[in-house]
């Protein structure tokens, strides 16, 4: 035997984690009779103190009932309250979050924390919980629209980091997720619209019924503020339900082709840039339609559908331009950076017709040079369109 295979030893370490974990529609969460978030994760009941988070505007609106609720089901809780706006994702709110699990003495996994708000302050406390004693389970509450459709099915969890969105992250999606829609009553307007560029996003690429039916019925589900059965249900079903079949087959992401990544390839950079100025989902709205028109100059899409993603974007109450989407160079600066997160490869989403995708790998400056222009002249002659529709009207 030679002396360096003698020196020398090497041990393989192989070992599956099962993940399984539910997302869950219940309505009146709040309801000291539904048990829903009180059942520990194995089922059983417990009445074990539990931290529970909340962003502001829920201290603000639900305060009360959540320490009520609390109350009468004899439970003790520490209530503890977090900026939820996107200027403060950051590790200080982590570090914010982690001090308040440790002062409340939460156990390895019978009393997980509670987290009841925003698709930011989710995000957050889901950090903060994946580096509690190396990980601790929590219950998730999504309480924006953006936050039932999208946050809800999520296994990622981030914070901002030196300028970037969500640089600093993990995956572990928490054993349950629950939802209820009556949290939407109260959540303004614009986070209404600002969750419908999600919604939006996933009818693009995968769901043209979904796409119809935010054309015929997205202005009223936001004037009902989604709270009417039927449309409504139908409409976040869906979207939840493209969630789940795009997220399963590649939770840790170890395949970077995408078709979720729709919209979110110039949105990410031209967001925090933007900030405060754009909300995620009207960033991604943009991004959406500035892809459309890129696959229009493709030949993939026809001038109509791109109107008509045009059209249905100003129905929701969308923006559908931002002086961002004219800049080329923070445009190709926004596509250099999903690149390195997509491992040096573009893996652009673009729609092949409304409701599939496909992915381009040769986009150059100068084509989105010309892009931007003609973003910049189809919403114009939606406009015009509109106003001389209106005249007629
Ligand atoms: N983990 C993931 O995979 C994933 C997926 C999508 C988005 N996100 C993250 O989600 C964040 C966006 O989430 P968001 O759109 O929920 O924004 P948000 O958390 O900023 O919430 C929007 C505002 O609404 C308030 N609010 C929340 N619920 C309310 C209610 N019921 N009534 C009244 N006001 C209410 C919040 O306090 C906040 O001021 C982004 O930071 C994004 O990175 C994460
Ligand atoms: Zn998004």
């Amino acid at each position: 035997m030679s002396q360096v295979s003698m020196r020398s030893a090497q041990w393989e370490i192989s070992a599956t984690l099962p993940v399984r974990y539910e997302v869950v529609e219940s309505v009146g969460l709040l309801d000291p009779q539904n048990q829903s978030l009180l059942r520990r994760l194995d089922n059983a009941a417990s009445n074990a103190p539990r931290v529970v988070v909340v962003d502001d505007a829920i201290a603000r609106f639900y305060g009360d009932q959540i320490k009520a609720y609390f109350e009468a089901n004899r439970v003790e809780i520490n209530l503890f309250v977090l900026n939820g706006s996107e200027q403060h994702k950051g590790m200080d709110q982590v570090l914010d979050v982690l001090s308040a699990l440790n002062a409340a003495g939460t156990q390895r996994v019978s009393n997980p924390p509670i987290a009841i708000g925003g698709g930011v302050m989710l995000d957050v406390v889901g950090l903060a919980a994946s580096l509690y004693r190396r990980g601790i389970p929590y219950v998730r509450v999504p309480t924006t629209l953006l936050g039932q459709v999208d946050v809800s099915v999520a296994a990622k969890t981030g914070v901002n980091f030196e300028g970037y969105r969500n640089r600093l992250g993990s995956y572990s999606p928490p054993p349950r997720t629950l939802i209820d829609r009556k949290f939407l009553e109260t959540v303004p307007e614009r986070q209404l619209r600002n969750g419908m560029g999600e919604i939006l996003k996933m009818s693009l690429i995968k769901d043209l019924m979904l796409f119809e039916l935010l054309e015929e019925h997205g202005a009223d589900l936001i004037d009902q503020r989604f709270q009417r059965p039927g449309v409504a249900d139908e409409v976040i079903r869906r979207s939840i339900q493209g969630m789940v079949e795009e997220l399963e087959p590649n939770l840790w992401e170890r395949n970077l082709i995408r078709a979720v990544d729709y919209g979110h390839s110039f949105s990410p950079l031209v967001e925090m840039r933007a900030l405060p100025e754009l909300l995620h989902g009207e960033a991604v709205a943009l991004d959406c339609i500035f892809s459309a028109v890129l696959a229009l100059r493709r030949g993939f899409l026809s001038r109509s559908d791109v109107d008509r993603v045009i059209r249905v974007a100003r129905r929701l109450g969308l923006p559908v331009w931002h002086p961002s989407f004219g800049d080329v160079d923070l445009l190709w600066a926004a596509l250099s950076d999903t690149v390195r997160h997509r491992d040096g490869a573009q893996n652009l989403p673009v729609m092949s017709r409304i409701g599939a995708a496909r992915f381009l790998n040769d986009v150059t400056p100068g084509e989105l040079a010309e892009v931007a222009s003609v973003m910049l002249q189809c919403v114009d002659d939606s406009q015009e369109r509109g106003a001389s529709a209106e005249s007629h009207a």
